[in-house]
């Protein structure tokens, strides 16, 4: 993509100089012969960089950088100072310029510097691009839910969000931890700095604390050289301790000091480093069991625990089962380019009924996959797993099986059904004949009875 050049320069011969040297393909060059003439074409043009003099009649050159630093987010300025004083120049750079040369200069410099600045705003702009997708793709908009309990969670969330304050995440297995996580950052004045994700419990004990605080040359074997970790890594920006449960009682001291006091030693180190990060930690355990178990500090946990933000598992909030479904149905679609109609009402009644254990991760990839296999884009009952159907599916999907296959014994069937119940029940009361009658709907002497007729003998 082409690129554009301002010259701002009041000297004819100073600025017919630079253009010839800049009449390139890849340029686009705007010459300017005054600051206020520079300044109406960097409100007209998306100036990719400002050469400009410094002393110039109708505004000068350090308006003119001011003008193009509030008006274009992506724009690197240079100045060049007839009268090289240093306090002008430092005077520049204090205001954000990008470089300043010294008349008289040589060409060789000036283009050397111009090439710098605009590779300068080749790397912003893909910044700039890639920091807006990440914004956009975690407004709080894109956590999708109408239930109570979202709607709740996702206040919480974006008060905590405008906050600095640490937050701990829980909730089960894919019901969104990471997602919440990431819309704080990015919905946080850290928006423009780095969200560091460490998962605990994918890292092996003995190097966990090493990425996270980096060590110095020798601090073990193999540690040719120093390496920052990724707390100095994630400075001004947000940390992300995924699965804190996992993480060894040593170490979450570590976690506790840097929550209290700013600052840490790499491993090996002698000399504390400071860091300024948000922590935003998340589990799906029950942390005051881990507490009393003597696996978590309970220091740490009144620490990370300021804010707790609990994500309710999806079986908990049904109503937002069709708002995913729709939500998912879209992303993979769009992706895939199929046309999906959606899922029949007997299906997403199943759906609802469902327990779903792996949450809404469990439910995306059940969509992708349908999205994936459909033929004429509706997803019906007999598309869904077996485990996803109620019980009476099941029965008949095993009784269609046996029929297809040759048929059965219907009453040596209801015998075999009848006697796994009972031997069910047995054995979840631990043989208790009182206890399983009760279970089964049965009084105790019929159960007896029936025992006893079927020769079965249960715990
Ligand atoms: N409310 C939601 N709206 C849209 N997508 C969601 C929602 N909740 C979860 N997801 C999606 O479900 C998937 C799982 O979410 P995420 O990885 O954040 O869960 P998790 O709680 O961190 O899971 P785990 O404990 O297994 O690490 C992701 O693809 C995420 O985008
Ligand atoms: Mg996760």
């Amino acid at each position: 993509m082409k690129k554009s050049l301002l010259i701002a320069e009041d000297d004819e011969n100073i600025l017919e100089l630079l253009l010839s040297v800049f009449s390139r393909p890849d340029l686009d060059v705007h010459p300017a012969r005054s600051g206020s003439e520079a300044m109406d074409l960097i409100d007209r043009h998306d100036i990719d960089v400002v050469l400009t003099d410094l002393v110039m009649p109708g505004g000068d050159g350090l308006e003119v950088l001011v003008h193009a630093r509030k008006t274009l987010v992506n724009c690197e300025v240079i100045l060049m100072t007839g009268y090289g004083t240093v306090e002008n120049a430092v005077q520049a750079m204090q205001l954000g310029a990008f470089h300043y040369i010294t008349k008289p200069f040589k060409v060789v410099e000036v283009v050397h510097l111009v090439g710098r600045a605009l590779e300068m705003t080749g790397v912003k702009k893909e910044n700039i691009h890639l920091k807006r997708h990440a914004i956009d793709h975690y407004r709080f908009e894109n956590i999708i839910g109408v239930s109570e309990p979202v709607r709740q969670m996702l206040s919480l969330v974006s008060k905590v969000a405008g906050s600095n304050a640490t937050a701990l995440i829980l909730g089960e297995s894919g019901t969104g931890k990471e997602l919440v996580a990431r819309a704080i950052h990015y919905n946080s004045n850290r928006a423009d700095r780095i969200f560091a994700p460490v998962n605990c419990s994918a890292i092996p004990a003995e190097l966990l604390e090493s990425e996270l605080f980096g060590h110095v040359r020798g601090a073990f074997t193999g540690a040719h050289t120093a390496r920052a970790g990724r707390f100095e890594a994630a400075n001004r920006g947000t940390i992300f301790l995924d699965e804190i449960a996992e993480m060894s009682p040593p170490l979450q001291a570590k976690i506790l000091r840097v929550l209290q006091e700013q600052s840490f030693t790499p491993v090996g180190g002698t000399k504390v480093v400071d860091v300024d990060v948000r922590v935003v930690a998340a589990t799906n355990k029950d942390l005051e069991r881990e507490i009393a178990a003597d696996r978590f500090r309970q220091d740490l946990y009144f620490r990370l625990n300021v804010i707790p933000i609990h994500i309710p598992p999806l079986r908990e909030r049904v109503e937002d089962i069709p708002v995913l479904v729709d939500h998912f149905i879209g992303k993979y679609a769009r992706e895939s380019g199929r046309r999906v109609r959606g899922f029949r009402p007997e299906a997403m009644e199943s759906l609802k009924r469902y327990s779903w254990p792996g949450n809404v991760r469990e439910l995306e990839n059940l969509v992708e996959r349908l999205v994936i296999l459909s033929r004429d884009g509706w997803f019906e009952k007999k598309d869904l797993p077996q485990a996803m159907l109620p019980q009476e599916d099941k029965a008949r999907g095993k009784a269609a099986e046996k029929l297809q296959n040759g048929g059965l014994d219907f009453r040596k069937a209801r015998e075999d059904f009848e006697n796994s119940l009972i031997l069910e029940a047995l054995s979840l009361c631990g043989g208790n004949r009182n206890r399983a009658a009760g279970l089964l709907g049965l009084k105790r002497t019929t159960l007896l009875e029936m025992l006893k007729r079927k020769g079965l003998h249960g715990p």
